[in-house]
């Protein structure tokens, strides 16, 4: 693998998207205002991104009307010497508020990277990594992990096929992407179907080569509350975990 750097392109931004409603952390708030290790996870993922240092722009994209992460919005931005940081409102499927994340994006920028807010413990090294290898050529580039788990495909109760696992990989956000050609993947794509997980699928829909990266184990998504458990156990062990001064 070629360890040459590109400098990253003048506009980078970063949509992270802080718009669901955590169902399945079952909190009854937004999950990205869930506490973990005394602060929000997306003030977590915000500050990952600002230590990063790659983005000039940032847009959260956040619940209609949720003052609570809009101050987390406001505080970040006014703290931060480095990007400006924006909050817009998000809409009712992951694919819809990373569209309104786009469309507050300034338009000279170049490259753009999708964030879950909800990794909220993703190193700045990952953010780091997938713009220097879009800033290197790539359309589009996911972190992704080796799968470890035996994976099957299942038709109801029945086992129909195994698929050999080393040419799986389990895939993490940030993603990033030249900015151009995501957005002809949107107006392409419709933001309401369900079975759109993430914006790779579209720039495959969309003919784009779609290129890996190392991921890491701490960009993993807080979904359900024994992930809540392990974050706060990591941040435990380690309260500088996200790896921020490194
Ligand atoms: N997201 C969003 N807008 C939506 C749905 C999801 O911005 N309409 C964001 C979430 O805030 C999260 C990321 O997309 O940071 C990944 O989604 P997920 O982990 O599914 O979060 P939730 O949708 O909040 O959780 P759940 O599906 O359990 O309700
Ligand atoms: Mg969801």
């Amino acid at each position: 693998m070629s360890e040459k750097k590109h400098p990253l392109p003048a506009g980078v931004g970063v949509v992270v998207v802080a718009a669901g409603s955590g169902q399945r952390l079952g909190q009854g708030i937004p999950k990205a205002r869930v506490l973990c290790g005394g602060r929000t996870l997306l003030q977590r993922s915000l500050d990952a991104v600002i230590a990063s240092g790659v983005a000039t722009h940032v847009v959260v994209v956040l619940p209609q009307d949720d003052a609570v992460l809009a101050a987390v919005v406001s505080d970040a931005a006014r703290r931060t010497g480095g990007p400006a940081i924006v909050a817009v409102t998000g809409g009712t499927t992951r694919t819809a508020s990373v569209r309104a994340g786009l469309d507050a994006l300034p338009p000279p920028t170049a490259v753009v990277l999708v964030h879950d807010a909800a990794r909220a413990l993703t190193p700045p090294d990952v953010f780091r990594r997938v713009a220097e290898a879009v800033a290197a050529g790539a359309p589009a580039v996911i972190p992704v992990l080796p799968v470890v788990d035996t994976v099957k495909v299942v038709d109801g109760d029945v086992v129909t096929a195994t698929p050999d696992r080393g040419g799986l990989r389990a895939v993490q956000t940030p993603q990033g992407f030249d900015a151009a050609a995501l957005r002809a993947a949107h107006a392409a794509g419709g933001p309401a179907d369900p079975a759109v997980t993430d914006d790779a699928m579209l720039m495959e829909a969309h003919g784009a080569t779609v290129r890996v990266v190392e991921g890491d184990p701490l960009a993993f998504k807080i979904t359900t509350p024994l992930d809540l458990v392990v974050a706060e156990a990591v941040l435990a062990r380690d309260p500088a975990a996200s790896r921020i001064a490194g």
